[in-house]
């Protein structure tokens, strides 16, 4: 956790700085629309950053939750988080020394880039934050709360990913214990023209049994509009 202060501190300095600026330009920001923001969220950012108000367990990034929880704590506003996840967002920082996971440059720009930062903004770092409750029963929630629709098109939960394969189309007429056997082993087969190593590994650590066997029985029960369950 300190290292990940000591980075933070000096964006912050840098980011009060253009903010007083600003406001003394007398130009102020923007008509952001941090719903919007979530969603861009869960498909652009989900894959690499954890954020627990996105339901997001990316890996590859720091936890976003984890990386401004100080800065909120030391009583940083959102406008504070927003401005540095935007300086991020234009100008990466150099990975620690593995280039090879750097953060692109530009994932989102102009209003999407303000709906995103004005997102995380309000939601990075703060203590006890959970998705919000989502329709459909349990399944439905386990599935919302994991970034499952980032990378997934799924109609019943508005998902509308497109990095996995389309679950409407795949678990129609699914087992059961298949479909949990995917979600826990994703590596165990490969969805032909799909990579291996994106969707996480690590549900089953994640997610208790009972989690998993609630969305898989989500999953099959409303695949295309559901009625098409085995047995
Ligand atoms: C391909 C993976 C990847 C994607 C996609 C990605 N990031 Fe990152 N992000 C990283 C990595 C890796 C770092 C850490 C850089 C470093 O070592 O300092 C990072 C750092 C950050 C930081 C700084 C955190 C800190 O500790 O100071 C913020 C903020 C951030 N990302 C926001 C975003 C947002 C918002 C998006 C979506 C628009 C996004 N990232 C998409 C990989 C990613
Ligand atoms: C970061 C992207 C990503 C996330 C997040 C993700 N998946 Fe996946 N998923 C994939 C990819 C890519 C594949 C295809 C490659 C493979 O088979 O592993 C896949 C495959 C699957 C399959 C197999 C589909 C088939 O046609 O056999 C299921 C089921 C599945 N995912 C469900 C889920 C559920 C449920 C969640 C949330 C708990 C989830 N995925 C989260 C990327 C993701």
């Amino acid at each position: 956790m300190a290292r990940v202060r000591k980075l933070i501190t000096p964006l912050l300095a840098l980011v009060a700085l253009a903010a007083l600026a600003l406001a003394a330009s007398g130009c102020g920001t923007t008509d952001a629309d941090p719903q919007r923001g979530r969603t861009l969220f869960i498909q652009k950012c989900s894959e690499c950053h954890a954020l627990a108000q996105a339901g997001a367990v990316g890996q590859v990034g720091p936890s976003l939750d984890h990386a401004f929880a100080a800065a909120r704590e030391e009583g940083n506003d959102s406008d504070t988080i927003e401005g540095v996840v935007k300086a991020q967002v234009e100008y990466p920082r150099e990975s620690n020394g593995n280039s090879a996971v750097s953060m692109p440059a530009d994932i989102v720009t102009g209003q999407d880039l303000d709906d995103v930062a004005a997102y995380v903004g309000e939601w990075a770092g703060v203590p006890g934050a959970a998705p919000p409750k989502v329709p459909g029963g349990p399944g439905a929630q386990v599935f919302a709360n994991n970034s499952c629709a980032g990378c997934h098109t799924f109609a019943a939960a508005e998902a509308g990913g497109v990095t996995g394969p389309n679950l409407d189309e795949e678990l129609q007429g699914e087992e059961q214990a298949h479909v949990e056997e995917m979600i826990v082993n994703p590596n165990a087969e490969i969805v032909k023209g799909y990579p291996p190593n994106v969707m996480p590994q690590n549900y089953e650590q994640l997610l208790s049994a009972k989690e998993i066997e609630d969305l898989a029985k989500y999953l099959i029960e409303n695949a295309a509009g559901g009625g098409k369950t085995k047995g």
